[in-house]
């Protein structure tokens, strides 16, 4: 079974959240907790029994879907959804039709039987849900196990950026079950899918983590195979990567990051500020430069009240060939006092 840290995901901190978590509770004070780019969502998952309240978002559809199957406290059948699961992997996929995701992504990004299954899983779960043979809680379950299952196989370095060129990708796919999350009785959580600059205007917490996209990668183009497969349009697709159309395009990965940064600290309702950023704007490659410095980081922050800054050398998951000597993380905490 699968938690929520077994994804490939560039900028994951669940390496580092040991430090991380130890930097929070020491220096901030508070009963609840938001983390505003919650990308793989290790860091809420991390804090679980820290808080009370919780608000977790993001702006990929995977991701939000992901919060729901693993952290939305409503009822579902686990002994139904094993039964599920288990009727797919026991399919004869060479027999299957072909589908969206097997004209597109087979012998691509998967093997060609693979990918048969997993168009026909994808295909099964709207049917039942609309159906309701599953209700939403197992819709959510089900769609994010089939999400893990695929991340696990695809035949990529880590994103969707590209596969890799090999003929006869070997059939690895069966379909397993993440493992959601019980919280206490009295702990509540909200799910967003928004714009963090947008939600920041609407919501208020003691205490925000914010974790954004550091250089010109933009998620949406890393991770468009999830997309796509979560949000099952199934839009024609263009270039080798088969990329669907542009969407959620962050501004954080642009040369507007500083003001749009400045812009979302303005308009937190929040006690206390996390900030984490690495230092990657000495790199040689342009798409791996910072679009925001240390120094405009501490300069807005401090704006906002007394800020501390902590940091660590660390080694980070690069697809690439950059170099990144001297690469640390920085974690920078703001008592909010304006
Ligand atoms: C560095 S990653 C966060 C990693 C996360 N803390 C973890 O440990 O998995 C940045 C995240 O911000 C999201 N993002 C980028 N721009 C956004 C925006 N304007 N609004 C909401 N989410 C955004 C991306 O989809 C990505 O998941």
């Amino acid at each position: 079974m699968f938690n929520m840290y077994n994804r490939r995901y560039t900028g994951s901190k669940y390496k580092l959240m040991e430090w991380i978590r130890n930097l929070i509770l020491d220096n901030c004070k508070g009963k609840s907790f938001l983390d505003l780019f919650a990308g793989t969502g290790v860091v809420t998952e991390f804090m679980l029994n820290d808080y009370k309240d919780y608000i977790i978002n993001d702006f990929l559809y995977s991701n939000e879907v992901i919060y729901k199957g693993f952290l939305l406290q409503e009822s579902y059948d686990m002994n139904k959804l094993m039964k599920i699961v288990e009727s797919y992997n026991s399919i004869n996929r060479a027999e299957l039709d072909e589908n969206y995701v097997s004209i597109n992504f087979g012998n691509k990004y998967f093997n060609s039987y693979d990918a048969k299954l997993i168009g026909k899983i994808r295909e099964e779960l709207e049917k039942d849900v609309k159906e309701n043979k599953i209700n939403n809680k197992e819709y959510y379950i089900l769609l994010s196990s089939l999400l893990f299952s695929i991340d696990k196989i695809a035949n990529t370095c880590g994103h969707y950026d590209a596969y890799r060129k090999i003929d006869n990708i070997e059939s690895r796919f069966k379909y397993d079950l993440i493992l959601p999350k019980k919280l206490n009785e009295n702990q509540t959580i909200e799910i967003y899918r928004e714009d963090s600059n947008e939600l920041s205007k609407k919501i208020k917490a003691d205490i925000a983590f914010i974790d954004p996209p550091y250089n010109s990668r933009q998620y949406s183009r890393f991770y468009h195979i999830l997309e796509n497969i979560t949000k099952w349009e199934k839009p024609e697709l263009y270039g080798t990567a088969l990329k669907p159309k542009e969407e959620n395009m962050s501004e954080y990965c642009k040369t507007s990051a500083p003001k749009i940064f400045e812009d979302l600290i303005n308009n937190l309702n929040v006690k206390y500020i996390v900030v984490t950023y690495n230092n990657t704007y000495n790199s040689k490659s342009s798409s791996s430069k910072n679009k925001i410095t240390l120094k405009e980081i501490l300069e807005i922050l401090e704006k906002k009240g007394k800020t501390k800054i902590f940091d660590k050398p660390y080694k980070f998951f690069n697809a690439g060939k950059t170099d990144f000597k001297n690469h640390k993380e920085y974690v920078f905490i703001t008592k909010v006092e304006k």
